[in-house]
């Protein structure tokens, strides 16, 4: 990850897209929209879904124009927006190390400034970039509410499967991390074949980061996340580390809340019931699935990016969450 983001010419193409961010979080004819929403744009965040953007256009030889530039920026509000919506959803008061939107300002407020980030986002596509990427754009929205909306249906579930689990974070998070590469993919004119390759890329990808992100919030310290641990299983989400490792035998006081004391009796169950090393499993089939999907690409160092980048990821993760085990032998 660092790789990608500090690699000298995504590194530029970031800041071109961070101008682009800022002057369209800023764009709204009242302040206190641009303050709220500058608000949650400064507050930090790795641009993990631009960078992949610029590096997919670079993997196609394409130089980042104007257009993918601005695509890029639309799919960073687009990703902002919908933690303003996620953390209203969760109640949350922290994030990234600092107040969350509805606990600054109220829920109501927050509400209508990550309306305000999307449909700017939209608005931009349609107007900056192109219909092919606002089109996308606006079917990964509506994939993002119904992946957020399908892990309302199974909160508690001491039943929720694995399957069911995939089909949430598929559209809450996999879908815009392909729509970054997709929308990269269709700026650079590339085949059908190319994009239907960058964009299973992204998707396999997007669902590595989320359930790394799930196996982060069960095993990493606060300090280290900018919010509390334990909050998907306090919230009665049950995400694929807890149910892959159920799967495998693991069993646990599921299906009711769960007093802090219990939070953490659960979470020690599952880590020595196999739960890290079972994730990281998983995530490694995924990665390679990732890599495979990738199209004949142009550029060598971009390309070695996108290539090293899941196994990277796991790495990073994998060091963080105490396992010593991550394989790295997908290039080979
Ligand atoms: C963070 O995941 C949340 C998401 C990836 C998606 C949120 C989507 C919505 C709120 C749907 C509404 C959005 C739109 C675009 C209309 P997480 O809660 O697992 O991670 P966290 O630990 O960062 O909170
Ligand atoms: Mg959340």
């Amino acid at each position: 990850m660092d790789q990608l983001i500090g690699s000298p010419a995504i590194a530029r193409g970031l800041r071109d897209v961070e101008d682009r961010i800022g002057r369209l979080g800023g764009s709204s004819a009242l302040p206190g929209i641009n303050a709220g929403a500058g608000r949650i744009i400064s507050a930090g965040g790795k641009r993990l879904r631009p960078a992949l953007t610029l590096a997919t256009a670079l993997a196609l030889g394409r130089t980042p124009n104007r257009r993918v530039v601005t695509a890029a920026a639309c799919v960073e509000l687009i990703h902002a927006g919908s933690l303003v919506h996620d953390d209203l959803m969760d109640g949350a008061t922290e994030r990234r190390g600092a107040r969350t939107l509805n606990a600054e300002l109220g829920d109501g407020k927050a509400l209508v400034i990550g309306d305000f980030m999307l449909a700017r986002a939209g608005l931009a596509a349609i107007t900056a970039v192109s219909r092919p990427v606002a089109e996308v754009l606006a079917a990964t929205v509506v994939e993002l509410a119904e992946g957020q909306y399908l892990e309302t249906t199974s909160l508690y579930d001491p039943d929720r499967t694995v399957e069911a689990a995939l089909a949430s974070i598929r559209g809450k998070t996999a879908a815009l991390f392909r729509a970054g590469c997709l929308v990269a993919a269709i700026c650079a004119r590339a085949t059908a074949e190319e994009r239907a390759g960058m964009a299973a890329y992204g998707e396999r990808f997007g669902l590595i980061f989320q359930i790394l992100d799930d196996l982060l919030d069960l095993t990493a310290p606060s300090g280290l996340l900018g919010k509390p641990a334990g909050q998907d299983l306090r919230h009665g989400v049950y995400t694929l580390p807890l149910l892959l490792t159920r799967d495998a035998g693991a069993t646990g006081s599921l299906g009711g809340k769960l007093t802090g004391e219990q939070v953490e009796e659960v979470i020690r169950e599952l880590r020595t019931a196999g739960m890290v090393e079972l994730t990281l499993e998983y995530c490694r089939g995924l990665a390679a699935d990732a890599v495979a999907a990738l199209p004949v690409l142009r550029h060598g160092e971009a390309a070695a990016l996108l290539y090293g980048l899941p196994t990277a990821y796991l790495r990073q993760v994998g060091e963080i969450v105490g396992s010593t085990s991550v394989g790295c032998d997908l290039l080979e």
